[in-house]
């Protein structure tokens, strides 16, 4: 394993704070999550954010972020699930160390995210076609990411590190 960092992407409910939480501890690596980082920054959660800033100011705290992550090793860094959009931003989670995918079917995103109201982008009256298009326009750039692609589905989080740290 290299003295990087590691980075995981992936949809919404792809399961990229359980699994970085528990490979963090297994390296005994720091965890971190570009979420959290933003709304321990701004003192507000991800949904006040969007009001306020929009989501294109939320995309800017995302890129400051990666920017401040680039030179950190032992991280494992959970991301949000947009992080992808930028090409910069695609351009930083390289920097940062390898990139995991953390791949899932819809059914599974929609199971997992379906009762949490702190998604902004899925407070629709349909959530499972919003994550259909979300993850249509987005596992091209997930893919063009990413080093190791896992597959999180039914598998326990401890066989998904194992398989992590085998391959990197
Ligand atoms: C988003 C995913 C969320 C959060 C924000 C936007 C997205 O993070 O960054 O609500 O665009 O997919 P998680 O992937 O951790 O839920």
């Amino acid at each position: 394993m290299s003295n990087q960092s590691i980075v995981l992407i992936g949809m919404m409910g792809a399961g990229k704070s359980t699994v970085g939480r528990a490979l963090a501890r297994h390296l005994s690596w720091e965890f971190s999550d570009t979420d959290h980082v933003i709304e321990n920054q701004t003192g507000v959660s991800i949904p006040v954010i969007f009001e306020i800033e929009g989501e294109a100011g939320f995309r800017r705290r995302e890129t400051q972020c990666l920017i401040d992550f680039s030179n950190k090793s032992a991280v494992v860094l959970a991301t949000g699930g947009g992080i992808v959009l930028a090409e910069e931003n695609r351009r930083l989670l390289k920097q940062i160390g390898p990139v995991v995918y953390l791949k899932a079917s819809v059914q599974e995103l929609f199971q997992r995210t379906k009762l949490d109201k702190n998604r902004p982008l899925l407070q629709t009256p349909n959530p499972r076609q919003r994550i259909e298009e979300l993850l249509a326009q987005r596992k091209p750039l997930y893919e063009s990411c990413a080093d190791l692609v896992v597959e999180t589905g039914r598998q326990p989080v401890h066989l998904i590190v194992q398989k992590i740290c085998k391959a990197l």
